[in-house]
């Protein structure tokens, strides 16, 4: 089987990191690089978690490249109230002794897509201020790039961050609207199919009662998220956000979603940072520049995460 050659840029959370986890876990997947960028923590954590869940997975050989430290134009505001101060849910984790990397994710990124003459696939589960980062350094980016597959963005629900906007486009919505406008084709999982793709907390038990360290890890991170969800009214759940677009490069069948055009908003006072389609209006933008996905089968989701997690 010829593997496909990802790359995924993360704000290492306790959501990435489960998504991680499976990534090296997929036959069908070869992860030839990992960023960090500030989201969910700031990039210092955000950098050591990426580093630390590729150790625990044995997978100390992928390089990890510091990214964002800030938005472009909006302040850094992270989501500690999810994932913890330190991101991982206060989860023990043994710290990773890889060696350090010097280069920036922008340009680290760039220099193994052009390596891969357009065959890299690139996963992006965070703010995309590293993904824009990398178009503006080097225009001829979205050339090389294979896939787009991103975790942000809402179409038809309301936001998880405010009324209409979802965390990762509001963590840097002008970088958001430049990679939307880029000319890459964007494979978008947002909330609309992300909410759909979660563990209960018998499915989260199965998974937390198995004797290895990565099911440890996942019993300790996921306990916050898992109080969080039952706080605001949406039960005991375990959103698995970032796994979508890392599933769906290894399973495309499990995802449904329909081409449109996507921008999002970075002027207005109630909507900023809301991704704006025309997938349900007959008005249309003209072009079609993302997948939206809006379906999943969430039950072969859990099957497939239970039996990776448990492989470790
Ligand atoms: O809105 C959910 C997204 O924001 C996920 O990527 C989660 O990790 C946070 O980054
Ligand atoms: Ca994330």
């Amino acid at each position: 089987m010829e593997r496909i050659p990802v790359w995924i840029d993360t704000d290492c959370g306790v959501d990435d990191a489960m998504a991680l986890l499976c990534a090296f876990k997929l036959p069908e997947l070869d992860i030839v690089g990992l960023s960090a960028t500030a989201g969910n923590a700031t990039v210092e954590n955000t950098y050591r978690n990426t580093r630390d869940i590729a150790a625990l997975a044995g997978r100390k050989d992928v390089p990890v490249y510091k990214g964002a430290e800030k938005p472009w134009i909006v302040n850094l505001r992270t989501a500690e109230y999810v994932h913890g101060e330190d991101g991982l849910g206060g989860a023990a984790i043994a710290h990773s002794d890889a060696p350090e990397t010097s280069e920036h994710a922008w340009d680290a990124l760039y220099r193994k897509a052009k390596e891969l003459n357009g065959e890299l696939r690139v996963v992006a589960v965070g703010p995309l201020t590293d993904i824009a980062n990398t178009i503006i350094k080097y225009p001829d980016f979205p050339e090389y790039v294979k896939e787009l597959c991103i975790m942000g963005g809402v179409l038809a629900g309301p936001g998880n961050t405010n009324m209409t906007a979802e965390f990762n486009i509001m963590g840097d919505p002008h970088a958001a609207a430049c990679v939307f406008k880029s000319g890459i084709h964007v494979v978008m999982f947002g909330l609309d199919v992300t909410l759909q793709a979660h563990l209960t907390k018998e499915e989260v038990d199965v998974i937390s009662n198995t004797d290895n360290d990565v099911c440890r890890l996942i019993n300790e991170a996921t306990k916050k998220t898992l109080a969080l969800y039952k706080s605001l009214g949406l039960g005991e759940i375990m959103c698995m956000h970032d796994s979508c677009p890392v599933l769906y490069l290894a399973h495309p069948e499990l995802f449904h979603g329909r081409e449109c055009c996507v921008h999002v908003e970075t002027g207005g006072e109630h909507a900023f940072g809301k991704t704006v389609s025309d997938l349900y209006s007959d008005a249309k933008f003209g072009d079609k520049n993302t997948l939206a996905m809006l379906t999943v089968d969430r039950e072969a989701v859990v099957k497939l995460v239970t039996s990776i997690y448990q492989s470790y």
